[in-house]
């Protein structure tokens, strides 16, 4: 009898035994008694036996099948409960951990201070318009009264794209945009972005943020001016800040000034923040230059007002006490995360 039954049997036994997993133990069991089978084949044999041969045989090959049969459904559950026990100890939640602290996202210094001064100005009167960052020479220079190869234009270290267009160095051109479309009389408040090609320092960034503010009417001086700014400053701060007014000269005012603040980070005495001075620059204004409105075509006969472009990092740095522009720059949690 060339087949050997018993160990055909230990084979299977052994393979279905050592199975590590569902599938490769179905394999093995298939292997031995699937359609192919090994033990299949011996069974579908039987025919072409003697009938002792058959009786003999056949007897050994199904009790052979019956212990193999037995033996894959004892694999097969403790495989199951193997793998049931192991994704359980995956899946396993402690009900009991603390739970994770959700982190509140907020806003950056800048933009609480932008929106406060907005705010501010809004509740004054004031209308907020927008302009672009990148800007014609005609809207940055020109038609704020600074010509072309004017030793002026050298107050505005410029980021040039090409010979025509640039980054715009300060948020005055706004002005200039919204004149062209509006007739006065008019309040309004331009915030923005904007870029200088220079050197940093604690106070200089080659980006910060303006404010430009522009009042337009028959009869607008600079009182009104100056009783704006108080009512501004006492808002911002809400405390008394010393506050001084120095003649100054820009091409698109006059007079022009200058406001300056006592620095609040050494109270006046003189600090890195503040150059030394005891007083930050907080803003540049005056009363709108005729030219300015020649360019718009308003009649400067008719129309007078004041305007402004303060920068609101330093107002920023007031305000929080702040020691160095650079720092709204640098993304460093460590003091973002204090507002
Ligand atoms: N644009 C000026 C600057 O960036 C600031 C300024 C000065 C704005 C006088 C004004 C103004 O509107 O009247 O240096």
């Amino acid at each position: 009898m060339p087949i050997d039954l018993e160990t055909l049997g230990r084979e299977a036994k052994t393979a279905l035994e050592s199975a590590q997993n569902l599938k490769e133990l179905d394999n093995i069991f298939h292997a031995y008694l699937g359609r192919k089978g090994k033990l299949t084949a011996v069974l579908r044999s039987l025919g072409t036996l003697t009938k002792e041969e058959r009786t003999q045989i056949g007897k050994e090959a199904n009790e052979t099948k019956e212990m193999l049969a037995k033996i894959f459904e004892q694999r097969k559950n403790d495989l199951l409960r193997e793998e049931n026990r192991r994704s359980e100890e995956k899946e396993w939640i402690d009900v009991t951990a603390p739970g994770k602290k959700l982190t509140r996202g907020h806003l950056h210094p800048l933009t609480l201070i932008q929106r406060k001064a907005v705010e501010i100005f809004q509740d004054m009167g004031f209308a907020v318009v927008e302009g672009p960052e990148i800007e014609s020479e005609w809207y940055n220079f020109d038609a704020l009264n600074i010509p072309k190869n004017h030793p002026a234009r050298d107050m505005w270290d410029t980021f040039w794209l090409n010979p025509k267009f640039l980054l715009r160095t300060h948020t005055s051109p706004v002005q200039i945009r919204y004149m062209e479309k509006h007739n006065p009389p008019f309040r309004i408040v331009a915030p923005g972005r904007i870029f200088r090609y220079e050197a940093t320092d604690a106070r200089h960034e080659i980006n910060f943020y303006q404010l430009e503010g522009l009042m337009v009417g028959k009869d607008i001086s600079a009182a009104n001016f100056k009783a704006i700014l108080e009512t501004f400053y006492q808002r911002i701060f809400q405390a008394p800040t010393k506050i001084r007014l120095r003649p100054s000269y820009f091409p698109f005012t006059e007079p022009s000034f200058e406001v300056d603040m006592q620095c609040i980070l050494c109270r006046g005495g003189g600090c890195s923040s503040c150059g030394q001075a005891g007083w930050m620059e907080m803003m540049g204004a005056g009363m709108v230059h005729p030219n300015v409105f020649k360019a718009v075509r308003y009649n400067p006969g008719e129309w007078q007002g004041f305007a402004f472009g303060m920068g609101l990092d330093r107002l920023a740095m007031m305000k929080f006490g702040i020691p160095d522009i650079r720092l709204f720059y640098g993304g460093d949690l460590r003091l973002l995360q204090q507002f």
